[in-house]
């Protein structure tokens, strides 16, 4: 399984944004995960297009976009034409979820599923042969610097037990809350890829980076 750490740049500091995502870069980050919210399925707003098409000129990372957007449907294409490698819609804002992951591969990218700490796996379940990731947040998505929301971690196990029995080759991407405790517990309950917002931004972001890879990949040593 490969494990990476998804530094969500909603934490980044925008006026030096472009010199964020080089130091890591440097430091070997390859997803960058980009939160794009639009005041209506969440409520607060954050960036789009724009901001997405500009960083994309400098960086080849794996842009990992997370839609807190009501009826995403309406901007896949955009969003793939602005640099997106995988987009995430939420199973809650998607009137036909089946049509939205379908445009997501027609259109050529990854695509992801997220559920709300409120939402059963249950919802999602029959779509695994479908999706490259599930996203399972661990907080209320809308805001960066939350604490995490222990009863997600019953959920991420469940996953992993449905993946597992079918042989699916699905990730398990969790985000909302993760820092120096709910890493492990994350890892161990099953997830792979770790987005951090506070955790990597607040301080040194090159050592912060060198620390939490470093963690991941130790913990990760002993649950494969
Ligand atoms: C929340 C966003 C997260 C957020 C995580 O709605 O989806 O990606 O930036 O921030 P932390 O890691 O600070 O909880
Ligand atoms: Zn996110």
């Amino acid at each position: 399984m490969e494990y990476q750490l998804c530094p969500s740049i909603l934490s980044a500091d925008f006026n030096r944004l472009g010199e964020q995502i080089k130091i890591m870069e440097r430091e070997g980050v390859k997803w960058l995960h980009i939160d794009v919210m639009d005041g209506d399925f969440v409520p607060s707003i954050s960036f789009g297009m724009p901001v997405i098409r500009s960083i994309r000129k400098e960086s080849d990372m794996f842009f990992d976009v997370h839609l807190m957007v009501s009826a995403p449907e309406r901007y896949i294409q955009d969003f793939v034409d602005c640099g997106a490698d995988s987009i995430t819609v939420h199973a809650e804002a998607c009137e036909d979820l089946e049509r939205a992951i379908e445009l997501i591969h027609d259109a050529g990218v990854k695509a992801g599923v997220s559920i709300k700490p409120a939402t059963p796996v249950n919802d999602i379940s029959h779509l695994l042969e479908d999706v490259d990731m599930v996203l399972v947040m661990t907080v209320q998505p809308g805001f960066g610097g939350q604490k995490y929301i222990e009863d997600c971690t019953e959920k991420i196990r469940e996953l992993r037990e449905l993946i597992e029995e079918d042989d699916l080759d699905v990730d398990i991407q969790v985000d909302g809350g993760i820092n120096e405790d709910t890493l492990e517990t994350v890892i161990r309950a099953g997830a792979n890829l770790l987005v951090a917002g506070s955790y990597v931004f607040k301080g040194d972001l090159a050592s912060n980076v060198r620390k939490i890879n470093e963690k991941m990949r130790r913990i990760a040593e002993t649950v494969q």
